[in-house]
């Protein structure tokens, strides 16, 4: 027998190896499918491949749910071929933002923390097949996961069906990074015994009823690189403003050197902020986030972080090839999790977290918008980072103060659209500063974020907004059919920059 089989250790299972095409030709149209892939990372990749070869021949359309954004070309494959009906929680793919944004398919944008809750009470469509990417099968009846956990678990606990790609192209060393802990029903749940960064609570594999599992499929294709961007100056000065911000909460005695656990979202910017700590003096840190970027494991290299908790690994090719060429380095200070583990509300704010996200754009009240460009158009999706933001001990959001050659500016009058309300953020920068926004009432904010956050290109004009809302009153005073007026300008003259 091929040697490849020793990764189905549960031998019954054996014989249910096939071809990626013959598994995908059992999934119908209308189904419903949970994927697994959190950012890139983890994600089925044959099936989907398979579906989207399919559709050369055949029209259909299915539900696709996952964790998180995938890899691999998936998402802008299957949209491309008009397969996806329905999407949800979070995508990332411009391909597929386009077929969002055209009406031609559906997205939910959900709380990453929330799908699982959906799942296991039957709100949303029930799951007709599972499709898990593994790097192996316990003799027990475990899936081992790869480089992510995302909603797997609940996917596979929940599906009619379950098919089971095993890439041998992960490191087998991957075995025993994973803890996989159910929650159960709510209304009938204990307290999760999560009380440090480093806890292991669960299983090291996702327990599977064999019975569900209808195919298994090889496959080698590794995940994607990221697409991260390098620092460049101006995230470079940003994550220096969020060192002093830090610093000046160590000088008052309410963090240490340590800080907190650290939640960092996804994009360059908040991998620049976190590769801003390496040089710092903060020391034996811990990350408690979703996604563990290129700057998790350089700070992991420097020493500066002690364990990391996420629900997925996603690098740069180059530090894909450093680190999992060199796994056993890491694989005593990581744990992957379910993302409803990792995004926990009560989780967040028991361990009391230093989240860090990026806006799109906010006002100057303090309401971030992270998800509609000019408040129609979705980017990506809010992912995690409400439920970060509501529950942290520092809810921080970071953007450039301008965008696309400053005819943009990302702090405005009125966010667009609000995914974070003024509730819930604390503070905020830009490369101009940060606004510590806690405890203030909103006019206390409007100067500080326009003096410290705002563009200077845009600080007059949003002065004399401002000096306009207050003759209205109110307290949060605005100028109703003004509001908008930037990204009506934007949108009419290609500019914020209002002419008198
Ligand atoms: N209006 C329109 N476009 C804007 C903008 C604004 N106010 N601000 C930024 N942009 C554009 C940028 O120009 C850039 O465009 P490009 O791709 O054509 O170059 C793009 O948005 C991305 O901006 P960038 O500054 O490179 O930031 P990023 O890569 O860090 O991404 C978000 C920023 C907000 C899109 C991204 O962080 C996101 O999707 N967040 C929501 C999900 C989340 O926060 N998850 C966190 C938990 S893990």
């Amino acid at each position: 027998m091929d040697n490849k089989f020793h990764r189905i250790k549960a031998i019954e299972l054996q014989g249910r190896v096939v071809s990626a095409d013959e598994a995908a030709s059992w999934i119908k149209d209308g189904m419903t499918l949970g994927l697994s892939g959190f950012t890139r990372a983890g994600d089925a990749k044959a099936i989907p491949y398979a579906l989207v070869r399919r559709a050369k021949t055949e029209q259909f359309k299915v539900n696709v749910f996952t964790g998180a954004s995938l890899g691999s070309d998936v998402d802008k494959l299957m949209a491309e071929a008009g397969i996806v009906h329905k999407r949800l929680p979070f995508q990332a793919d411009p391909a597929m933002r386009r077929k969002i944004n055209s009406g031609d398919m559906l997205f939910v944008d959900h709380h990453l923390s929330q799908t699982a809750e959906w799942i296991r009470a039957g709100v949303i469509e029930p799951i007709d097949f599972a499709v898990i990417e593994a790097l192996e099968i316990t003799e027990d009846g475990m899936i081992i996961p790869t480089t992510s956990v995302g909603n797997s678990s609940v996917f596979v606990k929940h599906a009619k069906n379950v098919i089971i790609e095993i890439n041998l192209s992960q490191p087998e060393l991957f075995k025993g990074v994973h803890d996989i802990y159910e929650p159960g029903k709510q209304g009938q749940r204990s307290p999760i015994p999560l009380t440090h960064v480093s806890d292991r609570i669960g299983t090291i594999g996702i327990p599977v009823d064999l019975e569900k599992v209808r195919a298994i499929v090889f496959t080698e294709q590794e995940d994607s690189p990221s697409t991260i961007l390098q620092s460049d100056a101006e995230t470079e000065v940003m994550a220096g403003h969020l060192l002093n911000f830090l610093r000046a909460e160590v000088a008052s005695g309410r963090l240490t050197n340590q800080l907190a656990p650290l939640q960092s979202g996804i994009g360059s910017v908040a991998n620049a902020v976190l590769h801003g700590l390496i040089d710092s003096e903060f020391e034996d840190m811990e990350v408690y986030s979703e996604v563990l970027q290129d700057a998790v494991f350089d700070l992991i290299d420097a020493g500066k972080v002690k364990f990391a908790s996420a629900s997925s690994i996603t690098l740069s090719k180059e530090k894909m090839e450093q680190v999992f060429g060199n796994f056993e380095e890491y694989r005593d200070k990581i744990i992957l999790r379910p993302q409803e583990i990792t995004n926990h509300p009560g989780l967040i704010r028991r361990l009391g977290l230093i989240s860090i996200n990026t806006a799109l754009e906010f006002d100057i009240y303090g309401n971030v918008n992270s998800t509609h460009v000019s408040g129609t158009k979705m980017m990506n999706g809010i992912g995690g980072s409400g439920d970060f933001a509501r529950n942290a001990r520092l809810s921080i959001f970071v953007t450039k103060s301008i965008a696309k050659g400053g005819i943009i500016s990302s702090v405005v009058p009125f966010a667009t659209h609000v995914d974070h309300t003024e509730h819930d953020v604390d503070i905020v920068v830009t490369e101009q500063g940060y606004a510590d926004l806690r405890g203030l009432a909103p006019r206390e904010r409007v100067p500080l974020i326009i003096e410290h956050c705002v563009h200077p290109m845009y600080r007059d004009q949003m002065r004399s907004y401002y000096e306009e809302a207050l003759l209205r009153g109110g307290q949060t005073p605005h100028v109703l059919e003004k509001a908008f007026s930037w990204h009506a300008n934007l949108a009419n003259n290609g500019t914020m920059l209002l002419s008198e």
